[in-house]
């Protein structure tokens, strides 16, 4: 048997085992962890990366649409969008290094806002996960070197194209202790480039 085909009989007896979205992404953060060493998971095909964005290739989608295998190929500088996702969703560095923004809406009076709450930094054969509705993030390569990571969505990537639910496209910064978000700013991290609030637009695609 292939490394991807066992891979994927793990992911489903993961996804059967398991309930609820958050018990599911962990118990496959940790199934696609131990896959990420295989030398023999990916193609050439299915690395391929474009000039013109990051690339998807999708790996597996499984009969009853329960999850999605895919692999996102970024040359250094592309990235995707600010976006929050149809289902779960868990991520696997395969090759390089990944950098994911997390940010934080917050709804004031009708006006919507973007917050960044950190940047977290992957490395090669880790895995992490997100799960609606805390799951708005941007994922880029800010390295000189291709960026290949294996993403399993709560999804069927046939019917949906992707596990992108809504862009967000970013506004007018706010100066920091404007506004009423400082009740809030408590729960964020320190760093120069946190807490920032953004005006935030959003997009449904
Ligand atoms: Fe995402």
């Amino acid at each position: 048997m292939d490394a991807l085909k066992r891979l994927t009989e793990a992911i489903a007896a993961d996804v059967k085992r398991h309930g609820d979205p958050s018990g599911i992404a962990r118990a496959v953060a940790g199934t696609l962890q131990r896959s990420l060493g295989e030398p023999d998971l990916l193609s050439t095909t299915q690395r391929r990366s474009a000039a013109d964005g990051y690339q998807q290739h999708v790996l597996h989608v499984a009969e009853d649409g329960s999850f999605s295998i895919a692999s996102l190929v970024w040359r250094p500088g592309q990235s995707t969008p600010i976006h929050d996702h149809v289902a779960w969703c868990v991520v696997g560095v395969y090759e390089g290094t990944e950098f994911e923004t997390r940010y934080r809406l917050h709804d004031l009076d009708g006006a919507l806002y973007l917050e960044e709450v950190g940047v977290v930094e992957h490395h090669s054969r880790a895995a992490t996960w997100v799960v609606p509705p805390d799951d708005i993030h941007r994922v880029e390569n800010r390295t000189g070197q291709t960026v290949v990571s294996i993403h399993i969505y709560g999804a069927d990537l046939t019917r949906t194209q992707s596990s992108i639910s809504r862009r967000f496209a970013l506004g007018d910064e706010v100066p920091a202790g404007e506004g009423s978000l400082a009740e809030d700013s408590e729960a964020i991290g320190s760093g120069s480039r946190q807490g920032r609030r953004m005006r935030v637009q959003v997009r449904m695609d």
